[in-house]
């Protein structure tokens, strides 16, 4: 058999398996069968097309299929200018990648955008074209490729809710071509627009109130959920989806290991509705997940649901039906943040629990903080209970973090303050927000411990809970916020740039200085990644729990797997605790000091992190 026959009988196979519920799902949101016979010999020709290489990828991950959950997958997303310049300076850094221990870079918003009206590169001009300052398509492959002999997976964004106002359909559709019009939504009057926004909420309410723009020149209003500049597709027209997975094909066979669907919950509209997580989003996204699984298998869906745990864990689908592969940890995140503002676990507890309860095969990524600011979407109907008022209490963090208590030495920004609401939300980098900016900055040696110490002991946890790290680039070094944002006119008004600085190399050269932060937190967390990557109890499949310790201020928690346990203590305050939990098992190693102790009634001292394994 040739190599072709063969490709094609492994096209035949992946289409026999997912032809039937691709067929039925389409012709149920579109009964249009001309375009899905269209997308069907679309998909072949992506295929055909795919390079060797990346169909052998696909074909070993096919088998492998748990290839992503191993207790070695580690993250870092970064933009490629920030970071390297352009993507061939990024090459030049995969070495530093692999340093720390990274084996999955996410490249935050890297194709054409225009300057001053980019969204931080989430308006795309072109799907199939770099950003000319970072490279081009070529330099993208080639990237991916050497990425991959490096054993680096490559992540990027697939901004599918929106196109920017510069891209070509935005502009036949702005000439008045009714095709093109037909992709977004617009109308000559405001009727429709304010039925939406009765029930519509908004994304930007400071920064971009409204979720339509009124274009003057061609007398129709345009919706733009995000910035009047982000005009949002149209998914009722089979058009848009076909394009936008030939796009998707396009940039999978581009080496692309992972796409980030960015505001997936956005991307169906209705009246009457509050346009996110409606039904037919679920429709397209089961879409893209076969459409992927024919193609490119080896690629993996990440889905971008920042709400709250009930609306995020429907776009796993089902174990029959999968839609996306992974998901953000978004509420354990701003619960961490909460709970280090009030030194009370119990919350995070509560949301731990949640998320520990669900199927292991649901993978999260974890993270202290991303490019975008922190919402406080955290479980108000528990803190209600407690008398703790939802507004009240976002003031109370967003003054905490800004460090306007007494006993926070955070820094950072708020983001978006609705002045309506009364809702605000918070930017800064993690080691501003642990203090160590202005521990610095007052050349305060006990508060530069407690703030590396902080920093530290939220890392161990985040390596705790089950599903993939990601670290912020610069955070490996503890980079500090980056006020310049504010003299530059297109980044000025978007505070989310504060911890968009520019990775610090000259700084991050300390790493070799010892006793600097840099070099303690460089290091220990390069420890940690590889205690992680050695214990097999950190592997995605193990069962994962929290232990009372009868002390707010402590979170505990616990791993098993194959015979291996394993508990985890995590000090959220500046003084010392006793834990008291109560695992009369036998003798526990802490897998930092190598110390045998009892798992009862441990001393966890301020900001302090235990990783102890039953030996
Ligand atoms: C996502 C991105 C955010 C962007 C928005 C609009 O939420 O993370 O940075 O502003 O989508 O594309």
């Amino acid at each position: 058999m040739t190599r072709k026959q063969m490709d094609n009988d492994v096209f035949t196979r992946r289409m026999k398996k997912y032809d039937d519920e691709m067929r039925w799902l389409y012709m149920e949101l579109y009964d249009n069968s001309s375009m899905y016979a269209e997308l069907c010999d679309r998909m072949k020709s992506f295929f055909d097309e795919r390079q060797k290489d990346l169909k052998k990828r696909d074909e070993q991950r096919e088998i492998d299929k748990d290839w992503y959950r191993g207790n070695d997958m580690l993250g870092m997303m970064f933009y490629i200018d920030n970071f390297a310049g352009n993507m061939e300076g990024v090459r030049q850094k995969l070495d530093y990648i692999r340093k720390c221990n990274v084996n999955y870079i996410h490249l935050m918003p890297f194709l054409e955008s225009p300057k001053g009206r980019s969204d931080g590169g989430y308006a795309v001009a072109d799907f199939r074209k770099v950003q000319p300052s970072l490279g081009n398509i070529d330099d993208l492959c080639a990237l991916t490729a050497d990425c991959h002999k490096k054993k680096i997976n490559v992540c990027m964004d697939f901004v599918m809710n929106h196109t920017s106002e510069d891209h070509e359909w935005a502009k036949r559709a702005r000439a008045g071509e009714g095709e093109y019009m037909s992709r977004y939504f617009f109308y000559n009057t405001d009727e429709i627009p304010s039925r939406y926004e009765e029930t519509v909420p908004q994304v930007f309410p400071t920064t971009a109130p409204g979720n339509f723009t009124w274009l003057p020149d061609i007398g129709h209003y345009v919706m733009t959920t995000f910035y009047p500049y982000q005009w949002d597709l149209n998914y009722r027209n089979p058009r848009v989806f076909n394009e936008m997975m030939y796009n998707f094909l396009y940039l999978a066979n581009c080496g692309i290991d992972i796409f980030r669907i960015d505001a997936v919950p956005y991307i169906w509209k209705e009246i009457g509705t509050s346009c996110r997580n409606l039904p037919r989003v679920h429709t397209i996204v089961r879409l893209m997940r076969m459409i992927s699984e024919v193609v490119c298998p080896g690629i993996l869906l990440l889905g971008e649901v920042v709400m709250e745990p009930e609306k995020v864990v429907p776009y796993f689908g089902t174990l029959e039906k999968p839609e996306c592969h992974m998901l953000y940890n978004v509420t354990t995140m701003a619960t961490t943040w909460h709970t280090v503002a009030t030194r009370d676990t119990t919350l995070l507890r509560g949301q731990l629990d949640v998320v520990n309860a669900l199927p292991k095969d649901y993978v999260f990524l974890n993270y202290l903080r991303c490019h975008d600011d922190i919402g406080w979407g955290l479980d108000y109907r528990s803190l209600r209970s407690e008398g703790i008022d939802e507004v009240a209490h976002k003031k109370y963090l967003n003054d905490y973090f800004r460090g306007y208590t007494g006993s926070s030495n955070s820094r950072g920004e708020l983001y978006n303050e609705d002045f309506v609401t009364g809702d605000a939300r918070f930017c800064g980098t993690t080691a501003s927000m642990c203090g160590i900016e202005r521990a610095e900055e007052e050349q305060n040696e006990p508060m530069m411990e407690s703030a590396v110490r902080m920093d530290l002991m939220l890392h161990a946890y985040m390596f705790m809970q089950s599903g993939i790290p990601v670290l912020y680039s610069g955070d490996e070094v503890a980079q500090l916020n980056d006020y310049s944002y504010k003299e530059d006119p297109d980044k000025a008004e978007d505070s989310r740039y504060i911890h968009r600085g520019a990775m610090d190399w000259k700084r991050a050269e300390k790493i070799h200085e010892k006793g600097s932060y840099q070099q303690i937190v460089f290091d220990t967390l390069s420890r940690m990644e590889k205690i992680r990557s050695r214990e097999k109890v950190f592997m995605q499949q193990a069962d994962t729990w929290t232990i009372d310790t009868w002390e707010k201020e402590v979170l505990a928690i616990g791993r098993y797997y194959d015979g291996e346990k394993m508990i985890g203590l995590f000090n959220f305050s500046e003084r010392d605790h006793t834990a008291w939990i109560n695992e009369a098992d036998g003798d526990y190693k802490d897998l930092f000091t190598g110390k045998v102790m009892k798992a009862q009634g441990v001393d966890v001292p301020a900001y302090g992190y235990m990783w102890l394994k039953k030996c």
